[in-house]
């Protein structure tokens, strides 16, 4: 690691004050924003794609670029480069730093979603944990290995709250739940930050700045069509969609991104209520808030803008830093502000806040990689993460005692779509995984039972029929390949793809045991698969310990643990079906069949609700306790406790789930609501005691008037296995 000339120390650039990193981080700032030209502060703001060091050093050199997104275009999620040069980063880095007029490091950003080198889940997928814990080491070991990269900057985590699995972005994100999505973000923006932002060891390991996306709303988008428009008041923003933002930022989320889509007519790229007033003013939030790939320019396909001139007066008014590809702001910032129509004070907002996360990072004391060497990834200890994650991830669905698989139980056919894959088990948003890297799911079962494995060729045809009739059981790969999931990649059609249900129907019709494994970015109708296999277990995209992960779980090394982020809906015909529903004016009466209708022609219950999984085991709840029936408005709190026995031969982990219903409110309140949850690990026969502490706090709520509130009055607790069942009582609270 090289130090630029005279940075550092507060003896080597007396003539430069602006670049001395002993400075407390606020004076650091204030001295280089008055240094600052306004072309400078401007050229802070523009970011571009893959900048290079030939093509773009009179850029450079004139302090016309504040940092580079490494991508390979607009829905690079879906796609593969050539990877990153650290001797690009630095040529370019070295340019900026030593022959610009300030001397002001360059931000370098890429998408680390779920992983690096490493690759993890799917963000869905490590939902499916619900472990903060996991999810912030996954985020730890991706910062390490993306900043040796030289990344400093990642999009992650996506904050999304959506009940649409018709949209593909879905994958990404980490389920429909504000609590479990808010807590989990936390974590990863912990994991990906570290302690401080600005720590590395000797080879610039450490620590990358988070991004919490898409600031807000998206996961609304009509139709589940990406990008499309979004209808929804202040109220359910405040309620619902901000609420894990304002987690993530609380957990010192460094950076947050602007969403493509409009919300009630105003696009977010240009929606100064949400992110000056809410995210910035109210929320107190001092870090960046960087636009969507060419988000300043597409306000003028939205029609709120005349040209990218109008755009960029609009998207700097409303609080975006950062323009992301557009050139809005480096084209048109400088004359806005000249001619009087944007305030000098807005490019200043942005120029202070962008310089701050560059000396929270610690750029100024560390802006090069020098030589590294990517050596130590895909060590023992990343493969052991990522199988740990892959195998918590999995969620079985349904089991009739066929799975765990018998050590002794004979040939065993693998096959399906999946058999051989790779990178197809990576998911989306995996820009430096390597296909080579995975243990795909053939190579481990048989490396398991040698000879008792029987491995198709992935081409699941009727040539399957005949490796069926050889097998004692057949374990079918089925599912979503990742390009049908991510951005820009919805669907109509939430069954499995074309051709895999008959195939299925024909390997069951031999009549021998079938496990289906759904490889999957969403939640999908599996209608007739759930009849046709003895067990079905969903394992998303798990990564790069695909097949171990897989094998370990199906013959019960490990238990299936994972519980569903997201609710499994019935059809498309019943979007959307989450756990946001509110009391309506006309409850309908439970039928013949215990179940509310609301359609002429079919059941209204999810198929799966949100937090169900199954595991090798059963459990048994016993009643609900409180430590009091009443609860006081300030300062007050209950004990909630069950106990939990496991009641089956198999050790097992259960995710004991808290939800809350407020009875009586300013606005509806949704009819459950998760708040909290624990996990216990219980041998056979074993009893473990469930405990939360309800809080007024958990109860509070946006009211019609948009302020916060907690009222007096009565409550419901119900402490569960999943959103469907569970033991409640009610408590008061007092003023
Ligand atoms: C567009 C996506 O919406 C966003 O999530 C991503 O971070 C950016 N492109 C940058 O690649």
């Amino acid at each position: 690691m090289t130090t630029p000339p005279g940075s550092t120390g507060p003896n080597g650039n007396a003539d430069r004050p602006w670049l001395r990193t002993d400075l407390p981080v606020e004076e650091h700032v204030e001295a280089l924003l008055a240094e600052m030209t306004l072309a400078e502060k401007v050229g802070q703001t523009h970011q571009s794609a893959n900048i290079d060091p030939i093509a773009d050093a009179e850029l450079i050199r004139g302090g016309g670029i504040g940092s580079s997104l490494l991508a390979s275009g607009a829905t690079a999620g879906n796609e593969r480069d050539a990877g990153i040069r650290v001797s690009t980063i630095d040529a370019v880095q070295r340019i900026a730093v030593e022959d610009s007029r300030l001397g002001i490091p360059l931000l370098f950003a890429r998408d680390v979603i779920h992983g690096h080198r490493t690759v993890f889940p799917i963000p869905l997928g490590l939902a499916a944990a619900w472990d903060e814990d996991l999810v912030l080491r996954t985020a730890r070991l991706a910062a390490a290995e993306a900043s040796l990269d030289g990344i400093a900057w990642t999009f992650a985590p996506m904050l999304d709250i959506s009940e649409e699995p018709r949209w593909g972005r879905v994958a990404e994100s980490l389920g429909e739940a504000p609590v479990l999505a808010g807590r989990l973000g936390a974590a990863m923006v912990r994991g990906f930050q570290g302690d401080d932002l600005g720590e590395g060891d000797s080879r610039g390991a450490g620590s990358i700045s988070a991004c919490a996306k898409h600031f807000v709303g998206y996961g609304l988008v009509a139709g589940g069509r990406d990008y499309e428009t979004v209808q929804v008041g202040e109220n359910t923003l405040r309620n619902l969609h901000l609420r894990p933002f304002r987690t993530a930022v609380e957990a010192g989320c460094a950076t947050v991104m602007a969403a493509f889509t409009d919300v009630d007519g105003v696009p977010m790229h240009a929606h100064r209520r949400m992110l000056r007033e809410v995210l910035k003013g109210e929320w107190g939030f001092d870090g960046v808030v960087v636009a969507d790939w060419d988000g300043i320019g597409q306000l003028v396909n939205q029609g709120v803008a005349s040209d990218l001139r109008d755009a960029a007066a609009q998207a700097i008014a409303a609080g975006v830093d950062i323009d992301m590809i557009s050139g809005a702001y480096a084209a048109h910032l400088a004359e806005l502000v000249e001619s009087g129509r944007v305030p000098l004070d807005l490019v200043d907002d942005a120029a202070r806040r962008i310089i701050r996360l560059k000396i929270r990072q610690g750029l100024f004391e560390r802006p090069y990689m020098g030589a590294t060497t990517s050596e130590p990834v895909l060590g023992p200890e990343a493969r052991a993460l990522a199988r740990e994650a892959a195998a918590a991830s999995f969620v079985l669905l349904t089991n009739n005692g066929t799975l765990p698989l018998s050590p002794n139980l004979g040939r065993v056919l693998l096959t399906g779509p999946f058999v051989e894959e790779g990178e197809a088990l990576f998911g989306t948003w995996t820009l430096d995984g390597r296909g080579e890297d995975v243990a795909s799911p053939a190579a481990a079962i048989r490396e398991r039972l040698q000879d008792n494995a029987i491995v198709d060729d992935g081409r699941f045809s009727d040539r399957t029929l005949h490796l069926v009739r050889q097998a004692d059981v057949t374990v079918a790969l089925v599912g979503e390949h990742p390009s049908r999931s991510g951005e820009a990649n919805s669907v109509t059609d939430i069954g499995l793809p074309a051709g895999q249900l008959e195939v299925l129907r024909a390997i069951a019709a031999i009549g021998k045991p079938l496990v289906v494994v759904v490889f999957t970015g969403r939640p999908l109708d599996l209608g007739e698969v759930l009849d046709l296999a003895d067990s079905v277990l969903i394992a998303w995209h798990p990564g790069v310990e695909a097949g171990p992960a897989l094998v370990e779980t199906l013959f019960g090394d490990r238990a299936p643990g994972g519980r569903l982020p997201m609710t499994f809906p019935r059809s498309v015909g019943h979007l959307p079906t989450s756990t946001h529903a509110h009391p309506t004016g006309r409850p309908i009466a439970a039928d013949a069949d215990g179940v509310t209708g609301r359609y002429l022609d079919a059941l209204v219950v999810p198929r799966f609700p949100f937090g169900w999984g199954l595991t090798y085991t059963t459990f048994n709840y016993g009643p609900i306790r409180l430590s009091s029936n009443e609860m006081p408005l300030n300062g007050g709190s209950v004990e909630v406790t069950v106990d939990v026995t496991n009641s089956g031969t198999h050790a097992g982990r259960e995710v004991v789930q808290l939800y809350l219903r407020d009875l009586v409110a300013d606005v509806t309140r949704p009819l459950l609501e998760l708040a909290d949850w624990v996990s216990l690990e219980l041998d056979p026969g074993s009893t473990g005691t469930a405990t939360f502490h309800v809080t007024p706090a958990q109860l509070s709520y946006y009211d019609r008037t948009m302020t916060l509130r907690i009222d007096p009055g009565e409550a419901v607790v119900t402490v569960g296995p999943d959103a469907s069942s569970g033991t409640s009582a009610r408590i008061t609270v007092t003023q």
